[in-house]
């Protein structure tokens, strides 16, 4: 069986690490790789493929950034030459990101079977570009890979016949649990002075919701500042929002200078490796990514996002999340609350065990025997 994966951006990266590893124990699979270029520069891209041992891509469409029509557009144009010429069984793609629905589409207009990962997830908000990407590639993918129960609850509730949706766990878990003795020895708190502080918090935002309005964003920092009175907040600075925070009351990191014990204090992006061990080991997280309240669940660090919604209520039901909005007051109120009272530690969501990929490659293999929602 021949399968060709589709990465374009940060988050796929982590999530394909694992499939491909179990692919190379498969001799029934020859394995292709695309990588999309959405995410170049080496802190988003080249970094994560060393950091998780992914092979170097088979082809790189190098489509870079643009905006979302002409991003997916030029992914489906690249793409297809490729798929015409390795024919492969399956395309497999991961995740919500432009190039994930791209890929898919070009895909399906072949006439190739498609595989979803991360399949059935919704926040039910419109407005977020990934929710777009979700809903379209799943309503073409022809298996959906569920990570927690409400993806499958979705799914049949969109009339996605059952035989199609398989309940596997999330792989974004199982890259986690494979790189734990790596991220462990991160030297990370040595490198940002980190060892020197007793406490810290970590942040990240990069939703085009909360950092492209400059008022959105700055009623944000507000917030966070008010809580970097009391512990540092560690702030890796994707390249989306580096622009918009020129003026801000930031602190940038600096190799001579000690971490300040308060403030928001930046840092560019970091690895993969070194941005779990900082989470790892954070009193405190508040983000607006998708995938860092998963990690946060599984580490039994508490989480606050900062948005209206999640489309992984797991994280919120079984795990640590917090989904707090924008509000400064709720912002500073959760945060004391969260450094005041650590979170118990609870089991992880059903089948975040390290071995969703190997139940996502069985599945492709027609061995599997399927676990009930
Ligand atoms: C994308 C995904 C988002 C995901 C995020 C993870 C979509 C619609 N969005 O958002 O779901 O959570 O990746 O990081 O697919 N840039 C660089 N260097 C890079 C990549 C991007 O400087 O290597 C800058 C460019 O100015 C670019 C901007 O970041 O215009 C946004 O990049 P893009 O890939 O379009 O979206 P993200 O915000 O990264």
């Amino acid at each position: 069986m021949k399968v060709l994966s589709v990465v374009g951006a940060r988050p796929n990266f982590v999530k394909i690490a694992p499939l491909l590893r179990e692919m190379a124990t498969r001799p029934q699979i020859e394995s292709v790789l695309v990588h999309t270029g959405q995410h170049y520069d080496a802190r988003m891209s080249d970094g994560f493929f060393e950091a998780l041992a992914i092979p170097a891509p088979d082809y790189n469409l190098a489509v870079g950034s643009a905006s979302h029509g002409r991003q997916t557009a030029e992914v489906m144009t690249r793409l297809e030459p490729v798929l015409e010429s390795v024919q492969p069984d399956i395309v497999l793609v991961v995740g919500d990101v432009n190039s994930t629905l791209a890929a898919a589409l070009v895909a399906v207009k072949q006439g190739i079977r498609v595989g979803h990962v991360e399949a059935g997830l919704r926040s039910f908000d419109r407005s977020m570009p990934e929710e777009i990407n979700r809903l379209a590639t799943d309503a073409i993918a022809d298996d959906l890979f569920a990570s927690e129960e409400s993806a499958v609850l979705n799914l049949a509730r969109e009339g996605v016949p059952a035989e199609r949706v398989h309940f596997v766990g999330n792989v974004m878990i199982d890259a986690l649990r494979l790189t734990r003795p790596l991220w462990q020895a991160s030297r990370v708190f040595g490198n940002l002075g980190l060892d020197q502080i007793p406490r810290y918090g970590a942040v990240t935002l990069h939703r085009p919701a909360n950092v492209d309005d400059p008022r959105r964003l700055s009623q944000i920092l507000g917030a966070l500042h008010e809580v970097a009175r009391r512990v540092p907040l560690i702030f890796p600075v994707h390249p989306r929002v580096r622009t918009a925070l020129t003026g801000a009351d930031v602190t940038w990191l600096s190799a001579s200078q000690p971490v300040p014990e308060r403030g928001i204090v930046c840092t560019e992006p970091l690895g993969y490796l070194d941005f779990v061990a900082l989470v790892s080991r954070a009193a405190v997280v508040l983000t607006d990514s998708g995938g860092i309240q998963e990690e946060t669940t599984i580490l039994g660090v508490p989480c606050l996002t900062l948005r209206e919604n999640t489309e992984r209520p797991a994280t919120v039901t079984q795990g640590t999340n917090r989904v707090i909005g924008i509000a400064r007051s709720r912002i500073v109120d959760a945060a004391i609350y969260a450094l005041a009272h650590p979170p118990a530690r609870r089991a992880a969501p059903p089948l975040w065990d390290g071995y969703a990929a190997a139940r996502i490659i069985d599945t492709l293999l027609g061995v599997r025997v399927e676990v009930a929602a």
